[in-house]
């Protein structure tokens, strides 16, 4: 038994139309799987909106749910109760789920954060798909040595996914930060480089890809906002921006109006989260689902 209302009558009811449309209340059963995600806030997230038009695409008996979660401990005691088959972790629960799981992966060992976590032989295993995510719409150009060298603007949790990732792959780094510390500490852990933001204009031109991975440029207070004004594009560069609301940040504008390449968060959103499907269910995520993130 659940409920809903449509007026939101208190933070977290659903409407009856995504009970019904999103979450397809009406169909579930005790067969049904459930995924879902932990966080702290979780309202915001995206992932229902992939996950479950995917299920319903494939006519895979699953639901995928957010779960508001203040105590990892609680939450895996829920999920022996409920028997969950796997869920996606968000802020702020990216480190400290993993003391509850059996296995890890060599970039979730790397990186130190797990975004996924599934159920394999009554065994909770770790996976990062932001790592993978991050490196697909790339991949072919790394393969490819078209990206050598890599400027990552920013040294907080989403950049140590893509230093490590870009490192693992042969591309030179050089992390540029707000506080020097924080570069200097993941730039000794991955054998990058690492400078201020304010010699950003130092590595003008030098760079094949230029990844910026900070909350600057994000909707409220840092909308509008650039990161890195003093680093100037040549046209010739890959500019890959993490932030996927709004969907082009001053950055991106200034790097499309350059000339150069343009790589939105938006499509890391959704590879990582085409990955963590395919980690729940078995199957590819099913191209003819149309998005609207
Ligand atoms: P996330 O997990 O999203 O990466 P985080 O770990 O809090 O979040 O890291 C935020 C990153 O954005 C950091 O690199 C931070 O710089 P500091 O290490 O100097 O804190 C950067 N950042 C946040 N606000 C910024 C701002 N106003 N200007 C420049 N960099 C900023």
């Amino acid at each position: 038994m659940s409920f809903c209302s449509d007026s939101q009558a208190a933070p977290g009811h659903l409407s009856a139309q995504s009970m019904s449309e999103l979450y397809r209340s009406d169909k579930l059963d005790d067969k049904t799987h459930i995924f879902g995600i932990i966080g702290n806030p979780v309202s915001h997230t995206s992932s229902p909106i992939i996950h479950n038009p995917g299920f319903e695409a494939i006519r895979y008996n699953a639901v995928y749910v957010p779960f508001l979660v203040d105590s990892v401990r609680a939450f895996f005691k829920l999920a022996e109760m409920l028997q969950i088959h796997g869920f996606s972790v968000t802020v702020p629960h990216k480190r400290s789920v993993q003391p509850y799981l059996g296995r890890i992966t060599r970039e979730v060992k790397q990186i130190g954060s797990c975004n996924t976590v599934v159920r394999i032989q009554n065994m909770w295993k770790g996976i990062n798909t932001d790592y993978y995510g991050f490196l697909a719409p790339i991949d072919d150009l790394i393969a490819k040595e078209d990206i050598r060298n890599a400027l990552v603007i920013g040294a907080g949790g989403a950049s140590r996914a893509v230093v490590w990732a870009l490192h693992n792959h042969g591309v030179k780094v050089t992390i540029l930060n707000r506080s020097i510390e924080h570069a200097r500490t993941l730039a000794n852990e991955t054998m990058s480089a690492y400078d201020t933001l304010e010699n950003a204009h130092l590595y003008s031109e030098t760079v094949d890809l230029v990844v910026q991975t900070t909350n600057v440029g994000m909707g409220g207070e840092l909308e509008g906002q650039d990161p890195c004004p003093s680093l100037h594009f040549s046209g010739m560069e890959i500019v890959y921006e993490l932030v996927y609301k709004p969907e082009e940040t001053e950055f991106l504008k200034r790097a499309k109006k350059a000339g150069c390449t343009i790589i939105a968060g938006k499509q890391m959103l959704m590879e990582q989260g085409k990955l963590q499907f395919e980690a729940f269910t078995g199957y590819h995520y099913p191209h003819w689902v149309n998005v609207s993130l």
